[in-house]
């Protein structure tokens, strides 16, 4: 299968924190429209606790696709539409075949860390929207790192509440 081009989306305080008890520790509705637009009617995959931290539905008019290896979690199927997800799967590879048959715009990594890492650590991220938010979490437990040296910064924007950083792989 010749592997689809993928992008990261994501969130951090000054630190790289993402997460804390399963949420994001803070509230930034210019951010989430930031995220609404990259993401509408494209594809998102994500890891199952993401999932469920946004309630265990899809998010609308977006092809969600949910990685878990345990398949042990409720995934509330009634939810299920083709259009739109969720469609379950146990590996990457999984998720980038649907992904790529179902070919529904830009395919986004949305996290959490572990998914970040997956993705990172098979070499599979051509671009990062990294949103920077000017605060301080304390005792957060998810974490994004990336190694700097490998990624160039092509493009920053200053919004009123957090800081846009878009990364390309050098
Ligand atoms: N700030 C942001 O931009 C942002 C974005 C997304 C999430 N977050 C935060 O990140 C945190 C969650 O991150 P996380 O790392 O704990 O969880 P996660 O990556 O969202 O999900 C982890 C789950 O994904 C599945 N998984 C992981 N690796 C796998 C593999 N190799 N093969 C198959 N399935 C695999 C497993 O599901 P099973 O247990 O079902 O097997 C695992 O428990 C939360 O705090 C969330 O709010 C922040």
């Amino acid at each position: 299968m010749k592997i689809p081009k993928v992008s990261i989306i994501v969130a951090t305080d000054k630190n790289g924190i993402i997460g804390k008890e399963n949420k994001i520790p803070w509230r930034c509705s210019e951010d989430l429209k930031h995220f609404k637009s990259k993401t509408i009617e494209q594809t998102i995959i994500m890891g199952r606790k993401t999932y469920d931290s946004i309630g265990n539905k899809p998010l609308k008019d977006r092809l969600n696709i949910v990685i878990s290896l345990s398949l042990n979690a409720k995934f509330n199927m009634e939810l299920f539409t083709e259009e739109n997800g969720p469609f379950i799967v146990t590996s990457i590879e999984e998720s980038l075949k649907i992904a790529k048959e179902k070919n529904r715009g830009e395919i986004f990594v949305i996290g959490g860390q572990s998914i970040y890492e997956y993705f990172l650590g098979k070499n599979l991220v051509q671009k990062i929207y990294h949103s920077i938010m000017d605060i301080e979490v304390k005792n957060g437990d998810a974490m994004f790192k990336y190694n700097k040296s490998k990624w160039s910064v092509c493009r920053t924007v200053s919004y009123k509440t957090f800081y846009l950083k878009i990364l390309k792989k050098i």
